[in-house]
């Protein structure tokens, strides 16, 4: 698996999330089971220190003993002998039948005085409680006590002894069980957290593969699709609704790239044949011309064929350069406000002297209200002439041409009609495609290399607008260009 593929990337980040919710979950159980624990302890703590100050309040009862009570009395003031051997020995009884063994018991005065203490609380317990665990003569104080040997929870209770002493008894309880749960439940959560990731990242990872499968699947297909089998296409298997967008998509852009292709294949051999055939027709002459010594005349002719070829080459060779141009570079339109009714009115005059020098009517018709196109005057002028030259070029004597401007939802309609030989319906569509002429005898015989409409096309999709044909064969021909007005 790689570290940038999908299926890692995938895996790592539901890895990671869960890693993140366990680790939070965990450590909030963790939290709560350990307050619950030190709670239980707490609360241990002051049942025990409750029923040692019960014990201590018990003897005081024994007033019908002086002794005893003249003991604990002497006890309570200082330390006397006695007095600790006997409170000693009640409290041993006593202690032992509270089972506290394992705690730590002292009793002072509110000043720190010593009173008694259990056995264990040895001098270096005493120490501990000293340094960390200050008298508090009034409320009840939990704290944890900890040394190199020991780790205890301690209680300080104040309680008042006969009527007016007030003691404190402080008890610590060994954490030692506590933090063994609490080391178990930690082992516990860790190990179930390795165990839970690598299960997801090994899942994940399974069922990453198992989600991607079709795209590696279309990748091959794909990967096998070249320039010649552009007409195979990806099979739309069962696949979840995004892969079969993707399909599809694919399928499309596969369909497109076909259609460019065969676009461009065409577009290529037009072109050859477009150029090949003025150079075919001079190579021709000249090669006639050099097979013998020829008269001036004849050398004339072979050379204004040959320039009249050449001027051809260039033409269509210009033609080309500027559909490239007008396609890929908008920078080439200088765009200024143009009026319609002048910039028409200058159009037709053109179209009137073509018109008359082939026999042909012409008409203008323009609404009075001034309107506004934004444009490129020069380039303008080129698609009006492309369409008027094709408009008398295919009308024959006799006939009409007309422009007619109307003007309809901010959007200018500029027809170019004529009333000549039409167009088929089945080249209504590819009239506009490059090196395009009608098989029509009438049309055939006319000079042109079928690049005038690609142009017109172009430099109204550059204003923003669109060239529109309607005809029908025998009965003319209506070019219509749709601008935007300002
Ligand atoms: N007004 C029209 N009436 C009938 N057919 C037309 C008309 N305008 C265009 N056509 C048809 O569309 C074809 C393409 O026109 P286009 O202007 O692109 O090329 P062309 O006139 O043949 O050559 P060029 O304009 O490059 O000199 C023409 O050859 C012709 O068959
Ligand atoms: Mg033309």
């Amino acid at each position: 698996m790689k570290l940038n593929s999908i299926r890692f990337k995938a895996s790592i980040l539901y890895t990671s999330i869960l890693c993140i919710i366990l680790v939070l979950f965990s450590g909030v159980l963790f939290s709560v089971t350990r307050h619950i624990l030190y709670r239980d302890v707490d609360e241990e703590l002051q049942v025990k220190a409750a029923e040692i100050v019960n014990i201590l309040k018990s003897y005081e009862k024994l007033k019908q003993t002086e002794s005893r009570q003249q003991h604990l009395i002497n006890k309570l003031l200082g330390v006397e002998d006695r007095a600790r051997l006997i409170i000693d020995d009640l409290w041993r009884s006593d202690m032992q039948a509270l089972n506290l063994k394992s705690d730590y018991i002292n009793i002072l005065t509110v000043h720190g005085q010593p009173i008694i203490k259990s056995q264990n609380f040895n001098d270096e317990v005493t120490a501990l409680f000293r340094n960390k665990f200050p008298l508090s003569p009034t409320h009840a104080v939990f704290n944890n006590l900890k040394n190199s040997k020991y780790r205890l929870r301690a209680v300080n209770l104040p309680f008042l002894y006969g009527k007016k002493n007030l003691l404190v008894i402080q008890i610590g309880t060994p954490l030692d069980p506590v933090i063994r749960i609490l080391n178990q439940l930690l082992y516990f959560i860790g190990a179930g957290i390795l165990f839970i990731l690598g299960l997801t990242s090994f899942l994940g990872s399974f069922f990453a593969r198992r989600i991607l499968k079709p795209v590696l699947n279309v990748t091959k297909i794909v990967d096998d699709i070249s320039h010649t089998d552009l007409n195979l296409r990806i099979p739309e298997m069962a696949v979840d609704e995004e892969m079969k967008h993707l399909i599809s998509s694919c399928n499309a852009m596969v369909e497109r790239l076909e259609k460019s292709f065969e676009h461009v294949n065409e577009f290529s051999s037009h072109v050859a044949h477009e150029l090949k055939t003025p150079l075919a027709i001079i190579r021709g002459e000249v090669e006639l011309a050099l097979s013998e010594t020829r008269d001036i005349d004849e050398y004339q002719r072979v050379l204004n064929v040959s320039l009249e070829e050449i001027d051809r080459l260039i033409r269509i060779i210009k033609d080309l350069l500027l559909i490239a141009r007008l396609d890929y570079n908008p920078d080439v339109f200088q765009f200024e406000n143009i009026s319609l009714k002048a910039f028409l009115e200058e159009i037709y005059e053109y179209s009137r002297i073509l018109a008359e020098q082939k026999g042909l009517a012409s008409e203008l018709e323009i609404p009075e209200s001034a309107h506004y196109i934004d444009g490129d005057k020069i380039h303008l002028r080129r698609l009006f002439l492309n369409l008027i030259n094709n408009a008398v070029k295919f009308t024959p004597r006799g006939g009409t041409i007309s422009i007619t401007l109307t003007v309809m939802d901010n959007r200018a309609r500029i027809a170019v009609s004529d009333t000549g030989i039409g167009i088929f319906q089945k080249d209504l569509e590819t009239i506009f495609d490059k090196f395009f002429r009608a098989h029509h005898h009438a049309q055939v015989s006319e000079p042109g290399s079928g690049l005038g409409l690609s142009i017109a096309r172009s430099i109204a999709r550059a204003h923003q607008g669109q060239v529109t044909v309607q005809s029908m064969p025998g009965q003319g021909a209506t070019f219509t260009v749709i601008l935007p007005i300002v």
